[in-house]
């Protein structure tokens, strides 16, 4: 098979496909209803102007290497976001949060090592795990609820003592949430055994309930840390900014390894999020996700609901996890959606969950109707053809 229609094969020996990552870079620009984002539509730089951005301020910039940790400006902005928990200089930024999942894993674990993974999530970090020859030990979320079994993790880190614990929270593709309490027991337990908890947590801040804390605060910043980005909650994927907070020793640890990868973060990126990422903006952007994922879910919970699809009512994120079920193959079913209507939403197969669909809710509210009607017609069809 080649590279350009490897969804579910290896890379390279011992390297598994990236699935979700594959699929959409092979679909996204060439879709007419592109229902497979994971985060709230993006802004464009006149809606940062809005939120203080000086375009002007930027013509002075000078392109070079700027910090390759991120600008004291930027780090002290992000240590902002943890309510003191986190101080500038235990905050890496990133080439996006998939950039801050790579260091993390690549920092904490070793060949042998035993390290257990939250599934399904984005599924970046069990490739990563695969490659760097951990033993894994999969923990794993399941039908009806798709919640992360607190028990069974508090188990495994007890009796196994995993040298690290990978948690997707929000959770993509399930957008379920742990509870305080429960972040605060997985801390205890890793305290107890000397387990990292690497807490993905590139959603938080788009629960829909209420604002929470980071689960590195829950959890403690001792055995916890935080990835986090600007992609999703706050419409700014193209700057491809994302960091890593926890205590010094274990975020140094990943700056050294970044030196392998991207040296540092784009200088324009920097100096755009240092300018924007008040505390004032982070609460509007936030409301922004949450309204744009709560009027979207309504709507399409009116037309999909219980007909069409199942979808497990979203927590936080901007998709929802939606079982067909009228279909046990979901990658041919989002093949045919594409090349027969242009419609791109991703297969649950690249979650290793076949029967499912993740569908993006974060598409501006005037589009989404639209999106939705031309799904509904779609999977209307292939329902009855399915019989
Ligand atoms: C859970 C999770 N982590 C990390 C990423 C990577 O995002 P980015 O690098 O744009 O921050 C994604 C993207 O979908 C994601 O869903």
């Amino acid at each position: 098979m080649g590279v350009e229609s490897l969804l579910l094969g290896e890379v390279r020996r011992g390297l598994r496909a990236f699935c979700l990552e594959r699929w959409q870079s092979l679909h996204e620009n060439y879709a007419r209803v592109n229902m497979s984002e994971s985060g709230v539509a993006p802004l464009s730089l006149a809606e940062l102007e809005e939120l203080g951005l000086k375009l002007e301020s930027l013509r002075e910039l000078k392109l070079g290497y700027g910090w390759t940790r991120g600008s004291p400006e930027l780090r002290s902005r992000i240590s902002e976001l943890y309510n003191g928990e986190v101080k500038e200089d235990e905050v890496l930024v990133t080439a996006g949060s998939a950039e801050a999942n790579f260091v993390a894993a690549v920092s904490l674990v070793e060949g042998g090592d035993l390290a257990a993974v939250d599934l399904p999530n984005y599924m970046q970090v069990p490739g990563l795990l695969g490659f760097l020859g951990a033993r894994v030990l999969e923990v794993k979320r399941s039908h009806p609820s798709w919640r992360f079994p607190v028990d069974e993790a508090v188990r495994v880190i007890e009796e196994e003592r995993p040298k690290a614990f990978f948690i997707c929270n929000p959770n993509n593709p399930t957008a379920t949430v742990l509870r305080e309490r429960e972040v605060e027991e997985l801390g205890e337990a890793a305290r107890r055994a000397g387990t990292v908890l690497v807490f993905d947590e590139v959603y938080w801040g788009s629960e829909l309930s209420e604002d929470k804390p980071s689960a590195l605060e829950n959890a403690g910043k001792d055995v916890a840390v935080s990835v986090c980005g600007l992609s999703k909650v706050y419409g700014m994927p193209g700057l491809r900014l994302g960091w890593l907070a926890g205590k010094k020793e274990i975020v140094e640890r990943a700056w050294a390894v970044k030196d392998y990868v991207s040296i540092a973060p784009s200088a324009l990126s920097d100096r755009i999020a240092s300018a924007v990422l008040t505390q004032d903006n982070v609460r509007k952007l936030r409301r922004r996700a949450r309204e744009i994922v709560g009027r979207n879910f309504e709507l399409f919970a009116r037309i999909m609901g219980g007909r069409l699809l199942e979808p497990l009512p979203p927590e936080a994120g901007a998709f929802v996890w939606a079982r067909v079920p009228w279909a046990r193959e979901t990658l041919s079913l989002c093949k045919r959606l594409f090349a027969e209507k242009g419609v791109l939403v991703n297969p649950g197969e690249c979650f290793d969950a076949p029967g499912y669909l993740r569908i993006g809710l974060g598409q501006r509210m005037s589009g989404f109707a639209e999106s939705l009607h031309v799904l509904a017609t779609a999977l209307e069809t292939m329902k009855e053809q399915a019989g």
